[in-house]
């Protein structure tokens, strides 16, 4: 297996490399070992708002035994606000001595960039509109431990797919590396797949199709991948962004939509959920969303292992 010196974007995993972070997690879920990270520090710079991917990071860091610092909201409350670049910024926080950086940044392109100014590995936590590749790590990891394997499957990514940077990580990792069956991209007629993922689908020839609703599908599916119209990216399109929604009330799972799916099919979402999944699902075995979620904290300690301890 090739070194992971840092996460930038899905296209850099080879598929052996995605199966041993895959095996890492597994023993990290049984017994994670406590002095690991001893004396390593991990930053944290989050410039978009962040439940689970800064907190599952700097859990896994302290389960670890590792030290974390860092800031949320980094735009207003580091030396952004007064007009430093990311560039500047990166630099030197790796200049401190930290082992690794965790980004979330508000434009696509932000890890890469940063990347180039780090002498420590960069992981990118979410770019703008861009990838999330270890949210789609730990949706690749959920689907395999629930299916046993993902090839052969049928999955629907639903809703804001222009604006949802996880369906395209997640796209990127199943073009390459999974012979699945078929894709739906079901969403409004404004929120559409860019075309550089229809193009990479064709390029490993899996099928794709496009849909504005569930129904003909909803039977026939192994995984819905439900999505939250990204509120943030319609700041200057408020009329779009209201259309968007009255057309997203049609794609709300709710217990009627999934009583019409198979038994062993799953719901999943990278969270948070507005209103795009009914709370009334959450009860259902098939409600994968909360375990995908406890997923990233076992997947984040496998990558910081396989990053600054292998
Ligand atoms: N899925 C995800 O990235 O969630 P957060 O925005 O809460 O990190």
């Amino acid at each position: 297996m090739k070194k992971i010196n840092g996460v930038i974007k899905a296209q850099q995993f080879d598929k052996e490399t995605i199966d041993k972070i895959f095996t890492t997690a597994s023993e990290m879920e049984v017994s994670p070992p406590k002095d690991l990270m001893k004396h390593k520090i991990m930053a944290t710079l989050f410039y978009e708002p962040s439940t689970r991917t800064r907190l599952s990071f700097e859990i896994a860091m302290n389960k670890l035994g590792g030290s974390v610092v860092g800031t949320e909201n980094a735009r207003e409350f580091s030396s952004a606000a007064k007009g430093e670049s990311l560039e500047d910024t990166i630099r030197i926080i790796a200049q401190y001595g930290v082992d690794i950086i965790v980004l979330r940044y508000n434009q696509e392109g932000g890890a890469e960039r940063a990347q180039k100014f780090s002498e420590v590995p960069v992981i990118n936590a979410g770019d703008g509109t861009g990838q999330h590749p270890t949210q789609a790590l730990l949706d690749l990891y959920t689907i395999e431990k629930h299916f046993g394997s993902i090839d052969g499957l049928k999955l629907a990514m639903v809703g804001d797919l222009t604006n949802g940077r996880t369906v395209r990580s997640l796209s990127y990792f199943l073009g390459k590396h999974y012979p699945i069956k078929q894709v739906y991209f079901v969403s409004p007629k404004q929120t559409k797949m860019k075309n550089d993922i229809k193009d990479y689908f064709d390029k490993y020839h899996i099928k794709w199709e496009e849909l504005d609703e569930l129904d003909p599908i909803i039977g026939d599916i192994d995984v819905i991948y439900q999505t939250r119209v990204q509120k943030e990216r319609f700041k200057d399109n408020p009329k779009i962004y209201e259309e968007v929604i009255n057309a997203s009330e049609k794609l709300i799972i709710d217990e009627g939509c999934v009583n019409k799916m198979k038994s062993n099919a799953i719901v999943m979402h990278p969270l948070p959920r507005v209103t795009e999944i009914s709370y009334n699902v959450d009860h259902d075995r098939r409600a994968m969303y909360f375990q995908q979620a406890q997923n990233g904290l076992f997947i984040r300690m496998a990558l910081l292992k396989l990053i600054l301890a292998e």
